[in-house]
C-alpha cells in the first residue's frame, strides 16, 4: 500500500512507524504538516491509499479527510480527547493508559476507532513514556488498523461510554502552567515529581529559582537530604537539590525564558554564580544526581550513562572515559556499555555547544572528548566489550556504540547512523574506520547517503548491530545480563580476546587509528571554523527548535523529481 505519514515533525514515533511500515513492504512517504496548501499538494502528488498522522499539532484540512481515509494516532485511551492526553495521564497518576488510532473528522479526536492498545503506566517522564510505552502501543495499533483497512470490510466504531463502560476517556483541555504549578510548601515529593514529569521534555514546569523565572526538567527523588521546603539545599554534578515537605528532589535541567540562552541547559550551568554557597554532594546509590554508575556481576562490568536526551558534552565524555578506564582496571572479563534507559547516545551536546562563548571551540573540544572515549573502547585489549542499546542512538552515538566489539540492541530501537542532517557535518568518532569495517565499503556508502532512520533488523543486516532481542526495556536488560555472563564464560573466551588483539594490531599496522581521526577532524575543522556556516545554522535551528519549512527529500518520496 502507498502510505503517507503526515506529521508535525519526523519525531521518534514517526521514525519508528516509517521503519516498521517499510519493513512490511508498504511504500511510505512523509510530509510535514506545514500548512493546508502544502499538505494538499503532497496528497495530490502522492495519491496515497491511506494517510496516517502520528504526531499532529493541528487538524487535517476537511478537503483531505473527506476524500481520503486519514488515521490519527492519539496518545490516549478510547474516548480521550484533547491536546494534552499524556500530560494529564502523568499529572493525574493514571495507572493504565493507552493509544487510540481513530479516523479524522470535523471534531478533533472524536472519530471512529480503528484500533487501540492499553498499557500500565510507569513512574517516568512524559517523554520517556512517549518513546517507550506509547510508541510500542502505537506501532501495534497502527499495524492493526492498516491491516483492517487493507482487508476491507472493517467498520470502525465510535467510542460510546454508554454502551461500553470500559471507555473512560473524556475531552480534556490543554494543560496550563497553573495546573502543574508546584506549591513547595504543600506538595509532597511524589506530587512534585508527577508535575515536573508531566511536562518533560516540553514545556517544563514554570517556577522561580535564584530569583529567575525558569522551567524545570529532569527531576529525580533524593534519598536522604532534607531542608526547608522550596529551598535549594545542595548541588551535585549538573543538578541542584530542592527540598519538599517530605524529602527533596534533584532538578537536572532548566530553561530560562528571558535569558540569553532560551533552551534547556544543565541546572548548575544556567544558575552558575548563584550556587556558590550550596554544599556539593557526591552521587551515591540513593543520594545525589547520578548520570554515570557502574555495577558488576559474574565477571561482567556494567557501565551506565543516563545522560539527559542522550547528549554527551565534553565534561560528560571525560567523566565517562575515567569511569570506563576504571572498569577496564577491574578483574572482570566483559564490559557492557549500557547507555541510559531512554537513549544510548545522541553524540555531541548541541545545547552546551550553542551556549558556549565560542561554539566552534566547544564543538572541537566535545568531538575530541568523544573521540578519546571511542579510541579507548576500540583499543581495549583486556576485555571483550559490548554496547547494549536499551534506547535509541543517533549520529556520533551510533558510531561510539560500534566502537565496542559487539552491539546488542532492543527490538524497537531506532538508529540514525548519519551526521549530514546537522548542516552537512562530516562526523568523527572513527566512523571512517568503523563503518567500512563492520558494514563493508558498499553498505557504508549507502548508509551515509541515505540519511534515514533504521530499525534493528536493517541495522543487523548492515553490520551495525550484532544481536537484537527483547521488546520491553526490562526484558532487554535481563537478556543482556544473561548473554554477557555467557560471553564472559564461553570456552573460547581467551581465543576471542587473542583474536581481537591480533586483528587490532594488524589493522593498526595497515592504517593507524590516529590517521582516521586526523582525516575526520580535518573535515570537522572546516565544519566548525570554515567559511560555510551550515553546521552552525543547523545547530542553532535544532537547539532553538525552529520548525522545518519543508520536508527533506530523503523521506518525501513524492517530492523527488521523476519519482512519480
Ligand atoms: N544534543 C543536545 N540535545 C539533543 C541532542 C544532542 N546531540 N540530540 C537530541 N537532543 C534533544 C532534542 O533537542 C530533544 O530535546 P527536548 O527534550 O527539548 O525535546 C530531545 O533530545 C529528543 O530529541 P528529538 O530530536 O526530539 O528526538 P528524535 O527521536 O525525534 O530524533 C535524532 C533523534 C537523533 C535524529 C535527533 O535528536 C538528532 O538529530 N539529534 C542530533 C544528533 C547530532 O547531530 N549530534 C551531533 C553530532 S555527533
Amino acid at each position: 500500500m502507498r502510505l503517507l505519514l503526515l506529521s508535525h515533525a519526523f519525531n521518534s514515533l514517526t521514525q519508528r512507524l516509517f521503519v516498521e511500515l517499510r519493513q512490511r513492504d508498504h511504500e511510505v512517504s512523509v510530509e510535514f504538516d506545514i500548512n493546508d496548501a502544502v499538505t494538499a499538494e503532497a496528497v495530490s502528488l502522492y495519491r496515497p491509499d491511506l494517510i496516517i498522522a502520528p504526531f499532529l499539532k493541528r487538524a487535517i484540512p476537511e478537503a483531505i479527510w473527506r476524500q481520503h481515509t486519514c488515521l490519527i494516532v492519539h496518545p490516549g485511551i478510547r474516548g480521550d480527547r484533547g491536546p494534552s492526553a499524556l500530560d494529564w495521564a502523568v499529572l493525574d497518576g493514571e495507572a493504565q493508559w493507552g493509544v487510540t488510532v481513530l479516523q479524522a473528522e470535523a471534531e478533533m479526536d472524536a472519530g471512529p476507532v480503528w484500533a487501540w492498545r492499553e498499557f500500565p503506566m510507569r513512574d517516568a517522564t512524559k517523554a520517556s513514556l512517549y518513546r517507550n510505552e506509547v510508541t510500542a502501543a502505537a506501532v501495534e495499533a497502527v499495524l492493526e488498523a492498516v491491516a483492517r483497512f487493507t482487508d476491507g470490510g472493517y467498520a470502525p466504531l465510535r467510542p460510546d461510554p454508554g454502551a461500553d463502560p470500559a471507555i473512560r476517556g473524556r475531552l480534556r483541555p490543554l494543560v496550563q502552567q497553573a495546573d502543574r504549578a508546584i506549591d513547595w510548601r504543600r506538595d509532597d515529593t511524589a506530587r512534585v515529581l508527577h508535575k515536573i514529569r508531566s511536562a518533560d521534555g516540553f514545556p517544563g514546569v514554570r517556577d522561580r529559582l535564584c530569583d529567575r523565572e525558569v522551567f524545570l526538567y529532569d527531576a529525580h527523588r533524593e534519598g536522604g537530604l532534607r531542608g526547608e521546603p522550596g529551598e535549594l539545599i545542595a548541588r551535585c554534578g549538573d543538578a541542584v537539590c530542592r527540598a519538599t515537605v517530605d524529602g527533596a528532589v534533584w532538578i537536572g535541567h532548566l530553561r530560562d525564558k528571558q535569558a540569553e540562552h532560551v533552551f534547556k541547559l544543565p541546572a548548575t550551568q544556567l544558575l552558575a554564580g548563584a550556587l556558590d554557597a550550596l554544599p556539593e554532594v557526591t552521587p551515591g546509590v540513593t543520594s545525589g544526581y547520578r548520570d554515570i554508575w557502574y555495577d558488576e556481576a559474574d565477571e561482567v562490568g556494567y557501565l551506565h550513562f543516563a545522560f539527559y536526551n542522550g547528549a554527551m558534552g565534553t565534561a560528560q565524555c571525560e567523566r565517562l572515559l575515567a569511569a570506563y578506564r576504571m572498569a577496564c582496571d577491574r578483574d572482570t572479563r566483559v564490559i557492557v556499555l549500557m547507555g541510559g534507559p531512554d537513549y544510548w547516545s545522541n553524540g555531541m551536546h548541541l545545547n552546551r555547544i550553542e551556549a558556549a562563548d565560542s561554539p566552534a571551540d566547544e564543538s572541537w573540544r566535545n568531538i575530541n572528548a568523544i573521540d578519546d572515549l571511542a579510541r579507548a573502547i576500540i583499543e581495549t585489549d583486556s576485555h571483550l566489550t559490548v554496547a547494549a542499546l536499551q534506547g535509541n542512538a543517533g549520529a556520533g552515538g551510533v558510531f561510539l556504540a560500534r566502537a565496542a566489539d559487539e552491539v546488542w540492541a532492543r527490538n524497537g530501537v531506532i538508529l540514525n547512523p548519519h551526521y549530514k542532517d546537522m548542516g552537512n557535518l562530516y562526523g568523527s568518532e572513527y566512523w571512517t574506520y568503523l563503518l567500512p569495517r563492520y558494514a563493508g565499503a558498499e553498505n557504508a556508502e549507502r548508509i551515509t547517503r541515505a540519511r534515514l532512520p533504521m530499525g534493528v533488523g536493517e541495522a543487523q543486516a548492515l553490520g551495525l548491530v550484532n544481536r537484537a532481542f527483547g521488546v520491553s526495556p526490562v526484558e532487554f536488560v535481563d537478556i543482556t545480563q544473561r548473554r554477557a555472563t555467557e560471553l564472559a564464560h564461553v570456552p573460547a573466551y581467551a581465543d576471542r580476546l587473542q583474536a581481537k588483539r591480533q586483528r587490532r594490531a594488524a589493522e593498526e599496522a595497515q592504517l593507524p587509528l590516529s590517521s582516521y581521526r586526523e582525516r575526520e577532524l580535518e573535515r570537522m575543522r572546516l565544519n566548525f571554523y570554515g567559511f560555510d556556516p551550515s553546521y552552525h545554522v543547523a545547530r542553532f535551528n535544532f537547539v532553538h527548535k525552529v520548525a522545518k519549512s519543508r520536508t527533506p527529500l530523503t523521506v518525501a518520496l513524492h517530492r523527488r523529481v521523476g519519482k512519480r
